[in-house]
């Protein structure tokens, strides 16, 4: 058999070479046609990395160039912003090279599928209102050969969800944490006039399938020591960091733990049982609402995440790792906030884009 490296070699010959390093120092070599993208070249060499749309929309597959030229198709200003992209950062589904490029990829070896996506079914086993246009999503895996029941990832990590028979097909991340029982849970934001928002509104119901890629994705729980770990979710952006919470819960992870949800008003609250749940089993573990536009019964924090993050951030003494999830402009507003006080390299963010 073919492996990856020497098909790539082979490749190289037709191509211009293209090296991929890990985050743990893995090294891939793959070859780029006249034209190609290199997240096209790295799925026909056999390794399918992060991504979801692949049409420079989403940001899942954004990587940093290291050396070499290349010219970058079109792509959606908030999935690759400019100050990004100054500093070399890549969007890979639309990074053509010109010549030998070489580059870094934000994650480990782990989360390169070698086999490409895993594809399965499942059946809605649960499907209710948790806060205003904002759905809890349960799915069970139908039992598959010898994976069974497996329903190993990532805390941090997506699957995307496709409706059998219709063209429609979004990325949507993992809240609860691997088991063998089959079990995906979602929060998912029902958008006006969104396809999938409108096969939730309107046609899903208990017993139904849909096609499940995944798992898959970068974002997740970094190692860096036993740094204080902050999470902060804008709405639905929840999801991966509850993820991460409970997997932090079950493993009894000794880091000192902080989350803060931001939400617009006070009926687009949800999640707090979950989160009661980790509080109640998580020594360390702490949580606070943040509603922007509060009603006069509110009695909790009022603003934004970004304030609340800041504010905490200059009355403590030791530097927390960041991860941030959400709708792009509530990331980028956390980011600025931490910036100069957080090393950028200790801030992790999943954006909830378009896909
Ligand atoms: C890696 C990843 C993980 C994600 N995980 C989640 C999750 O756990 N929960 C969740 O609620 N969403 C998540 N999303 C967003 C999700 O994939 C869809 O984009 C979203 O649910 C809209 O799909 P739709 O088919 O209903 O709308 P579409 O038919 O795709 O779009 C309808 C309208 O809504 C706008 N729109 C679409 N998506 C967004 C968006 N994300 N923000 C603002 N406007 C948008 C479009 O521009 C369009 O005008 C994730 C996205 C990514 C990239
Ligand atoms: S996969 Fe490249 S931007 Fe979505």
């Amino acid at each position: 058999m073919t492996s990856i490296a020497e098909a790539g070699v082979a490749a190289a010959a037709q191509g211009h070479a293209v090296t991929l390093t890990t985050s743990d120092g893995e090294r891939l070599e793959i070859a780029c046609a006249p034209g190609q993208n290199v997240l096209e070249a790295a799925r026909e060499a056999g390794a399918a990395l992060p991504s979801s749309c692949r049409s420079g929309t989403c940001g899942s597959c954004h990587a940093s160039v290291l050396d070499g030229g290349y010219e970058l198709e079109s792509y959606a200003a908030a999935a690759l912003p400019e100050e990004r992209r100054v500093r070399g950062e890549v969007l890979l589904c639309r990074t053509v090279p010109c010549g030998p490029l070489s580059v870094a990829l934000p994650y480990e070896s782990s989360r390169i599928l070698y086999g490409g996506i895993p594809v399965r079914e499942g059946v809605i086993t649960a499907l209710e209102e948790v806060a205003r246009e904002t759905v809890r999503l349960e799915l069970r895996l139908e039992e598959d050969g010898e994976a069974g029941l497996d329903c190993q990832f990532e805390p941090g990590q997506f699957v995307e969800l496709e409706v059998p028979g219709e063209e429609v097909k979004r990325a949507y991340s993992l809240a609860n944490t691997g088991n063998w029982e089959g079990l995906l849970e979602f929060y998912i934001r029902l958008r006006p006039d969104g396809a999938f928002s409108g096969y939730l509104r309107e046609r899903a119901q208990a017993g139904a399938r849909l096609i499940v890629h995944g798992p898959q994705g970068a974002f997740g729980l970094r190692e860096t020591g036993l740094r204080p770990r902050w999470f902060v979710a804008g709405g639905t952006g929840l999801a991966p960091l509850l993820s991460m919470v409970r997997h932090m819960a079950e493993w009894q992870e000794p880091h000192p733990a902080r989350l803060f949800l931001g939400v617009n008003e006070e009926p687009d609250v949800f999640g707090l049982a979950e989160l009661d749940a980790v509080a109640d089993e998580l020594p360390g573990f702490e949580y606070e609402v943040c509603v922007w536009r509060p009603g006069e019964s509110w009695s909790g924090r009022s603003g934004t995440p970004a304030d609340a993050v800041a504010a905490a951030l200059s009355e403590l003494g030791d530097i927390p790792d960041i991860y941030i999830c959400g709708p792009p402009p509530m990331v980028d507003a956390v980011t600025r906030a931490v910036a100069g006080i957080v090393p950028e390299e200790h801030v992790f963010h999943e954006r909830f884009l378009a896909t």
